[in-house]
């Protein structure tokens, strides 16, 4: 198999299909005790497990190529619940172990062989959206190359990758900052080209002693190849009591509506 070069006018979906990535590893501390026992990716959002959720994303984007990469000691589990993914229309799911928490970036780096130079759409497995990516991904496969990311305006911005935008550009984005210099947060849902891995492989531990996403999508940025919508739908993640909580309501309000 031959792929075009960058600069050639292929768009990605003439390249590849589109792939996903779910990234369900960690070890969820911050839910303690309800993570002590069990993976986070497993405990209940509302009326399912969390790990349907992001799933439901992508197949709802007509995405089907699919991996999981989880870790700690409940991978099991994820086999058990889903096997190959009856449940969503599926027939196959991939699955891969993330040994310890090198963070996202480095979760990202073990989906490299199944990607295989296809361009990727990456979800992080405690993120929940109210609609569709859909839109968002159409727009993505259009491009020739770099990634998309999606921003979403939120009220307590220090506790996300944060962008700041002039002129309708991302100028900068900053993991977790103490003083925010917009209130649009990263979402945890990227699409990237197969340059990614190759920017992993450059990275260094953070402070928190992780390969973060900030610095992935910051490298993009920084070659002027990062594009970005803004989440249309309600989103939030569930890696804390009170937005576990939040997201359970806001599911549960969508299922009653
Ligand atoms: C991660 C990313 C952050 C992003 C967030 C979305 O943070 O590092 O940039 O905004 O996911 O949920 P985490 O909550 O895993 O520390």
């Amino acid at each position: 198999m031959t792929y075009p070069m960058i600069g050639e006018s292929k768009t990605m979906s003439e390249i590849c299909n589109l792939k996903g990535v779910i990234l369900a590893g960690g070890l969820g501390k911050r839910l303690e005790p309800l993570t002590r026992i069990t993976n986070k990716h497993l405990l209940p959002v509302y009326n399912k497990p969390m790990i349907y959720y992001p799933i439901t994303t992508l197949v709802d984007a007509g995405i089907k190529d699919i991996m999981i990469v989880t870790g700690g000691n409940n991978a099991g589990d994820f086999l058990r619940l889903m096997g190959n993914g009856a449940d969503f229309g599926l027939r196959h799911i991939h699955y891969t172990y993330q040994r310890g928490e090198g963070g996202i970036a480095e979760a990202l780096n073990l989906a490299e062989y199944f990607s295989d130079r296809s361009p990727i759409v990456v979800v992080l497995g405690d993120n929940i959206i109210g609609g569709s990516i859909k839109e968002y991904v159409e727009k993505f496969k259009k491009q020739k190359n770099g990634a998309r990311i999606l921003l979403k305006k939120v009220s307590d911005p220090e506790r996300f990758g944060v962008a700041e935008i002039k002129a309708k550009k991302i100028i900068s984005i900053e993991e977790k900052p103490k003083v925010p210099k917009s209130d649009y947060a990263v979402c945890g849902i990227y699409m990237y080209d197969h340059k990614v891995f190759d920017i992993i492989k450059t990275l260094k531990p953070s402070a928190r002693g992780e390969l973060e996403i900030t610095e992935v999508n910051n490298a993009y940025l920084k070659a002027d190849e990062l594009r970005y919508d803004i989440l249309k739908s309600w989103w939030t993640d569930c890696g804390l009591p009170e937005t576990l909580y939040r997201a359970a309501s806001l599911v549960r309000k969508k299922e009653k509506a």
